[in-house]
């Protein structure tokens, strides 16, 4: 049995740590699910990392219900997290609640989506209609990005008090959890303390209750943008690269394939068909 919306709630209550990593597809959620990580989390990043869009804003609905039912099919202990994309949830309620249902049918245990008090009518709805929300307030790329680019949240004493106001909003509304993105470490704890559900930070300091990383930035896969707050523990591109190359200086070669990675027929039956050839 995998994990609980309960047992992610209960860590802060326990003042154990909360791990979470971006997955998209089958093989690397595996992984991470094997690496014991609490909530995997389909991130619309994947629009960037997975789609090489320049930007979260393409994705649609049936990405994401792809890379969730990959990641679903590849999890055993972890929960599943999808995001709502842009534009899947902004505009009418009704379809906010018929999207985080697609996500759910496809595979994922809750659904996260941007913004904080002008969206918690859209969250109460969905949370009623039976599906758990994890929502993400600080920088908010499906629409702080566009206003402003990449910039730091709370760093001003109004803007402070803007984020604990949206967050004491969204645990009103029901949210399970709060991602809390590119925000000054201050104001992340501050909320934290201020908060009884879990916040999980990327960017914000280590006084949150979790952490989230994106994959690729983990293991030192996507090289376009490379954020401050990321620490890679690998770097997997620069070994990839050696390994095709390698794989393509063996097939020139003609190393690869060598004879254990080739198949032979029966001796009697190769002369049978070189007699009858002749
Ligand atoms: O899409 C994503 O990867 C995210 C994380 C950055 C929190 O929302």
């Amino acid at each position: 049995m995998h994990k609980s919306i309960i047992d992610i709630t209960a860590k802060k209550k326990n003042k154990e740590k909360i791990s979470v990593v971006t997955s998209y597809d089958y093989t690397l959620a595996s992984l991470c699910d094997k690496a014991g990580v609490d909530i995997l989390l389909v991130g619309d990043s994947g629009g960037m990392v997975v789609l090489g869009y320049e930007n979260t804003i393409p994705v649609t609905m049936e990405h994401m219900c792809m890379f969730t039912e990959s990641v679903s099919r590849g999890r055993k202990n972890s929960l599943v997290v999808a995001d709502l994309p842009f534009m899947s949830y902004q505009s009418d309620i009704s379809d906010a609640i018929k999207n985080s249902g697609r996500l759910i049918k496809a595979g994922a245990d809750a659904v996260k989506l941007e913004g904080g008090k002008p969206i918690v009518d859209t969250i109460h709805s969905i949370v009623r209609a039976g599906i758990p929300v994890m929502g993400h307030i600080g920088l908010q790329p499906q629409t702080t990005m566009l206003s402003q680019g990449y910039k730091v949240q709370g760093k001003t004493k109004e803007s402070a008090i803007q984020l604990i106001e949206d967050a004491k909003a969204l645990e009103k509304a029901g949210v399970f959890s709060i991602v809390i993105e590119m925000t000054s470490s201050q104001v992340a704890k501050m909320i934290t303390e201020k908060v009884s559900i879990p916040t999980i930070g990327i960017g914000s300091g280590n006084q949150c209750d979790g952490q989230v990383l994106v994959i690729h930035d983990l293991l030192g896969m996507y090289d376009k943008i490379k954020p401050k707050f990321a620490k890679q523990y690998l770097n997997l591109s620069a070994d990839i690269v050696k390994s095709i190359k390698e794989y393509k200086k063996e097939v020139e070669s003609g190393k690869f394939p060598a004879q254990e990675n080739s198949f032979t027929m029966d001796e009697v039956e190769f002369e049978k068909l070189q007699k009858e050839s002749n």
